[in-house]
């Protein structure tokens, strides 16, 4: 058994993961501001594992705070899941997004140099690559962020690799996701975006309810197999255990290794839609649109170094994530809202 603290664990890769945590028999401590969530994730959480978290609410650009947590809990290593995702909000909100995400995590790497924690799994994300140069992307490919929430993903990941370079007992692995989707089995837990949602998965499943009423194609001109986008998407519970093989190994390695997070195949905004009517077993209503800017016609993983060094290869394909997604929205139309 470890003792993790987990930053943003009531968010929603961050609320899966402590859900598998949990059932590995692991104590886990919750610490988030709940800008993007609600306790209530947690209630459902130790109500699904059987056992609860320890729950403070706190934020991760309080060092006083974290401090305390740090010293009482006294964790052997840190997921930290905790900052800003939005990409457009990003554009016109930088600073924040700087702040939360970096001075947020050279808040935290302090916190745990001071207290002698010196493992960390950090949130990173595929965005950090840009415009792919070539497929499927691996982790030696450049890193070129078109946004600033991209910036504070590759800025962090840099810190991260200077601290750890910098305190050689330190280890840290940096997991870049492709795109996450999905729900935990059960139905009781899942993605709860605030507002209109902005991507794919999350958007179809709104129509297939109808609380909107039809899904906008950004695109049916790209270069692939049906000129829609191609993205490889990976079950948010593929990528909870993929947290759990990354503090394995940082529990017995040193340095820092950045590991992308994906299924190595993809699936074109067509293919899903196709997969999500199959679940629900009737047709849901769409239209082309112009491309949406910033957009790329493909992303995919290179998948070895996952496989190789964390042992970790992903299990659930596209009907799952469109299943368990449907469940999830179903059950609870209006997301912890309700
Ligand atoms: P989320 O918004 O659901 O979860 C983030 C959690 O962190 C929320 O509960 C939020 O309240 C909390 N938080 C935000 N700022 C905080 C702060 N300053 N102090 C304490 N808590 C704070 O997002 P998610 O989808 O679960 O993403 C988790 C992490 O993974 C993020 O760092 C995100 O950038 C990264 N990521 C997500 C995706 C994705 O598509 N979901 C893809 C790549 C990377
Ligand atoms: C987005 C983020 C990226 C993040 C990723 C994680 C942007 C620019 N990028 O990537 O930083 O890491 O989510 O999930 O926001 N699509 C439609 N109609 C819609 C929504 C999307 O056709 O209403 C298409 C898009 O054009 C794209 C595909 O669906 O081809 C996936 O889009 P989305 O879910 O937003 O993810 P990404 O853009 O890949």
């Amino acid at each position: 058994m470890t003792r993790i603290l987990v930053t943003g664990g009531a968010g929603y890769v961050g609320s899966h993961t402590t859900l598998h945590l949990l059932r590995a028999g692991h104590e886990v401590l919750s610490y988030d501001n709940y800008a993007n969530s609600s306790s209530e994730v947690l209630r459902r959480v130790a109500e699904l594992a059987g056992r609860a978290p320890e729950i403070v609410e706190g934020d991760v650009c309080d060092r006083k705070t974290l401090d305390a947590v740090m010293a009482r809990f006294d964790p052997e290593a840190v997921i930290h899941f905790a900052g800003l995702k939005a990409v457009g909000q990003s554009v016109k909100k930088p600073l924040s997004y700087y702040w939360n995400n970096v001075t947020g995590t050279q808040n935290l790497l302090e916190s745990m140099q001071e207290h002698g924690c010196r493992r960390i799994v950090f949130s990173s994300s595929a965005t950090v690559y840009g415009e792919a140069r070539y497929l499927p992307i691996d982790e030696d490919h450049p890193i070129a962020p078109t946004n600033p929430y991209g910036r504070t993903k590759a800025f962090v990941e840099g810190i991260i690799g200077d601290w750890c370079h910098a305190w050689p007992e330190a280890s840290a692995v940096l997991l870049r996701y492709f795109n996450p989707v999905g729900a935990d089995a059960s139905g009781r837990i899942g993605e709860d975006p605030n507002g209109t949602p902005e991507n794919l998965v999350p958007y179809i499943a709104r129509v297939a309810a109808n609380r909107l009423e039809k899904l906008g194609v950004f695109g049916d001109d790209y270069d692939t197999r049906d000129g829609t986008g191609e993205r490889d998407y990976i079950h948010v519970s593929d990528l909870a255990e993929a947290h759990l093989s990354a503090l394995t190994y940082a529990c017995r390695s040193s340095g820092c290794e950045a590991i992308n997070v994906g299924t190595g195949r993809g699936a074109t905004v067509f293919e899903m839609l196709k997969a999500f009517e199959a679940t629900i077993g009737r047709e849901i209503p769409y239209e082309v649109l112009p491309r949406r800017s910033g957009d790329v016609a493909r992303s995919l993983a290179a998948v070895q170094r996952a496989e190789s060094l964390l042992g970790w290869r992903a299990h659930h394909d596209i009907a799952d994530m469109c299943a368990s997604t449907w469940h999830w929205q179903s059950c609870n139309p209006d997301g912890y809202g309700a």
